[in-house]
């Protein structure tokens, strides 16, 4: 087993970046949220060293989270983060008081003395930058700590008792305004806590397999493939482990991209020589969403009619003792929430997640442990072609979203099919593609006047999204250059029959949401 850090979640909205920056450094690590920690918990997980996150709370208010303080009493080093160097300050004896003045954002540390976090990054008397979130700060420090780093809002930046091997600093080392911060977190893992380092794909490739052949025996496994990045990712590793036990069922909702069907079949059956079974559903999903319009209720209608043909499809293949899901790491990570309650629903997402008891299966989840950008890691290390597993988020209602406001055709489909194709085309010639989180075309319920050559027309309109982001949560507008939308603009128009005329959307997330439905 590899070495593995411990990051324990006060919630802040970066703690995921803490797990991403020590993995980079090639080592294992989980997220756990503060109150389910014990010191079982702890000693089951073996960690080598432990991270405590950030968090919205004040030290100072009644009833705001801690550490176990067993964390403090294994011998584990431990390095305290923002919330997490306040509270372990607090419980081992020092002090933290709410600052004079908040302070957010960027911000020089001078650091004062020698220390392992700053091995090779600075020495003693130069300036780093980092960033700063933090209302409260440390005031006094428990016996054994010394001062390391200090900035102007924050006197107690970085501390340190190297004997315990316990540092803590008040700037988050994990976002990217700390631009070296992630090479302290590496000192942390490696130099302090002495983790080997060892976790990459090629090692996480072999353990899974062996952890899927034992999990699965001799039983039989279903996939589902969607063409997306995860599903593919889980079929190509699960094939790998077992061979023909695996069966992968595609569901052809016809609401796909242009060509991505094909792929998908060319792919896993002719080049991996996978079990697939391709099931044309297109014709079943149209006729079930005729007459509808309102987003909520096509979502709702896809979802059912996916998981009957699905059903029928496992059935058909002589059903199976295994469900394979792509679940990853960031849906598993239990959220540390300070309000509790539901949130409200503003999209149905398709969600198949009700199968596996339906159909009385136990799930195989090879990704269960990795971030987006690993599973690609992966895919590629498997041998997926690039264009797969760099592929941008497809949802699963697929093109029926895209479409708002008026009935599903086959010939509407077509229509928004060639635009996208167009659309997504053009980015990757200019070498956009990687840069842009999701790019796609909406065909709008509008028809418009135009002239083409000496004619009149009167057509749909197009509008064309693409945004930035990091997990889909929150987006911005891509800021292409005009010049570029024009270029697609007058592309579409000329070799799409049916749109003559092209927006672009530059709404941000919040207000808007990424797609349209
Ligand atoms: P919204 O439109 O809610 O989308 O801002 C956020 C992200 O989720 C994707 N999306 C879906 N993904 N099933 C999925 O697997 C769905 O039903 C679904 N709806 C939206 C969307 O493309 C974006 O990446």
């Amino acid at each position: 087993m590899s070495d593995r850090v411990l990051i324990i979640d006060f919630g802040s909205q970066v703690t995921q970046l803490i797990a991403r920056r020590v993995r980079e450094a090639g080592v294992y690590c989980e997220i756990h949220p503060f109150n389910r920690v014990t010191e079982q918990s702890i000693r089951a997980f073996a960690p080598k060293g432990v991270i405590l996150s950030g968090g919205p709370a004040s030290v100072a208010d009644f009833g705001s989270p801690r550490a176990p303080q067993v964390v403090f009493e294994l011998g584990l080093p431990v390095l305290g983060i923002c919330y997490g160097q306040q509270t372990m300050c607090e419980q081992l004896g020092g002090k933290v008081e709410p600052g004079d003045h908040r302070e957010f954002g960027r911000a020089m540390v001078q650091v004062v003395e020698p220390c392992a976090l700053f091995d090779g990054v600075a020495a003693k008397g130069d300036e780093v930058q980092v960033w700063m979130s933090h209302g409260d700060r440390v005031t006094a420090l428990p016996a054994g700590f010394k001062v390391v780093g200090t900035s102007a809002g924050a006197p107690f930046a970085a501390i340190a008792n190297a004997e315990k091997r316990f540092y803590g600093v008040q700037f988050h080392p994990e976002v990217v305004h700390t631009p070296l911060g992630k090479r302290l977190l590496s000192n942390f893992v490696h130099k302090v806590a002495g983790c080997a380092g060892d976790w990459t794909m090629k090692a996480f490739r072999a353990q899974e397999i062996a952890k899927v052949r034992e999990q699965v025996g001799t039983g039989r496994v279903i996939c589902g493939l969607s063409g997306g990045v995860d599903s593919s990712v889980v079929a190509a590793l699960l094939h790998e482990a077992i061979g023909d036990q695996l069966t992968c069922v595609f569901v052809d909702t016809g609401f796909m991209r242009a060509g991505e069907s094909e792929q998908v079949v060319g792919v896993f059956r002719d080049r991996f020589n996978i079990k697939l079974v391709h099931k044309d559903a297109s014709a079943l999903f149209l006729d079930k969403l005729a007459g509808h319009t309102d987003p909520e209720v096509k979502r709702k209608i896809i979802g059912a009619t996916f998981i009957d043909v699905f059903e029928e499809e496992a059935r058909a293949v002589g059903g199976a003792d295994f469900l394979a899901q792509g679940t990853l790491y960031p849906d598993v990570i239990e959220s540390v929430s300070f309000t509790g309650g539901p949130s409200v629903t503003i999209k149905s997402h398709h969600n198949v997640g009700g199968l596996p008891a339906r159909m009385n299966m136990k799930l195989v989840e090879p990704l269960r442990e990795l971030f987006k950008d690993e599973v690609r890691a992966l895919g590629r290390e498997l041998g997926l072609p690039d264009d797969m597993v760099g592929r941008h988020p497809f949802p699963g209602p697929g093109l029926a979203i895209r479409i708002p406001g008026q009935e599903l055709t086959r010939e509407r489909l077509e229509i928004l099919r060639k635009a996208d194709a167009i659309y997504l085309d053009e980015i990757r010639k200019a070498g956009l593609y990687d840069e842009i989180w999701q790019a796609f075309a909406v065909l709008l319920p509008v028809r418009t006047v135009g002239v083409m050559g000496d004619s009149r027309s009167y057509d749909y309109a197009c509008a064309l999204r693409a945004v930035t982001s990091t997990d889909g949560m929150t987006a911005d507008f891509y800021p292409f250059d005009m010049a570029f939308i024009g270029r697609v603009a007058n592309r579409i128009i000329n070799e799409v029959k049916g749109i003559n005329r092209v927006t672009y959307d530059v709404t941000s997330k919040p207000p808007g949401t990424i797609e349209w439905e």
